[in-house]
């Protein structure tokens, strides 16, 4: 554990495997902007006044902070570099999960566990901070619960039973991801987060006050500005394929800084592996054939498992072209 980019009290340089060359680091506008807030048309959003309170929330981001503040040692129990393919566990880890081919994102990431209904998972997580367990389950709750509802309202917006939701399609376990991106001496050749769209049916994000969060918007990367009560709102893939293109999940990859570190908490809704996803009967028509091929949720991860020196600019659109060539 002691290669965790956090277990280095301050960075003084940039080993080359973190470092991206210039064209593959195509600068954010500079100017930061809002996110539209709960414009449903737009497929990453904010969404304020949602019912969670800025306590609940400010709650999480501090035990998250306070997490990755502890001594090594009751931290290092939780370390685990290879992530079990069949099922996702509780485990501290550095890097991206996905496949890079040897490049490395400056990241850190305790990623908690959840089963559903029954939560005996949560006695695998960390009990130091000693609120932490009961902290991050609330949260938990309250956030899938959230992401429950905006799905509710999707469906009532595109025609489907308001209940399409439930079910395998929104998995029996709830995974919540407290990412911590340390200082990094070299924020202009370094990445946080490859350039990705979140491949499960819907994620809300704690965004943090400290910035970092690119969204691809027309050819470009604009940087979110957040909104201190707001959740930032991704589609998954999976919404992208269930609506046959209707909903677009959004590229999306975060920057580093060399002045603070940021911890954002991540709740992500998805399958179970098993569930079988293509796009909805109340999507297709003549005019509107499948777009996109129906897989399992596992073997849909197992296809779209590689980022490519994190350039992309355009995987919002091209899931659907990427689909026929395979
Ligand atoms: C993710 C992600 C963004 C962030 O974990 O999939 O996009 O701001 N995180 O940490
Ligand atoms: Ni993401």
């Amino acid at each position: 554990m002691e290669n965790m980019l956090h277990s280095t009290p301050s960075h003084t340089s940039v080993p080359s495997s973190f470092v991206f060359p210039p064209e593959h680091l195509k600068p954010a506008t500079s100017t930061a902007v809002s996110l539209p807030v709960i414009d449903m048309s737009g497929s990453c959003t904010e969404v304020i006044n949602h019912g969670i309170s800025e306590q609940v929330m400010r709650d999480m981001e501090a035990i998250g902070e306070e997490f990755f503040r502890l001594p090594a040692a009751d931290k290092a129990g939780f370390y685990s570099e290879s992530e079990d393919p069949n099922k996702a566990t509780t485990r501290l880890f550095s890097n991206t999960t996905y496949e890079t081919g040897g490049e490395k994102y400056w990241r850190d990431c305790l990623r908690l566990v959840c089963s559903l209904p029954v939560r005996d998972s949560v006695k695998d997580w960390p009990d130091k901070p000693h609120r932490l367990r009961e902290v991050t389950e609330n949260f938990m709750l309250l956030t899938r619960d959230l992401a429950m509802k905006l799905l509710r309202l999707l469906c009532q917006g595109m025609g489907l039973r308001p209940e399409y939701f439930e079910g395998d399609i929104c998995g029996d376990h709830v995974i919540v991801d407290i990412n911590h991106y340390p200082p990094c001496p070299c924020p202009s050749t370094t990445l946080g987060l490859p350039p990705h769209c979140d491949r499960n049916v819907i994620t809300l994000l704690l965004p943090s006050m400290v910035p970092g969060l690119e969204v691809a918007y027309k050819g470009d990367w604009i940087k979110v500005k957040p909104i201190p009560q707001a959740f930032v709102v991704n589609f998954g893939s999976q919404l992208e394929v269930l609506t046959n293109g209707m909903l677009k999940s959004i590229e999306h990859r975060v920057t580093t800084n060399s002045a603070m570190a940021r911890t954002s908490v991540v709740t992500y809704i998805a399958p179970t592996g098993d569930c079988l996803i293509g796009p909805a009967k109340e999507f297709l028509s003549e005019d509107n054939p499948p777009f996109y091929r129906t897989l399992t949720y596992r073997e849909f991860k197992r296809i779209y498992n590689v980022v490519k020196l994190g350039k992309s600019l355009n995987l919002t659109t091209n899931l659907k072209d990427v689909q026929k060539m395979i």
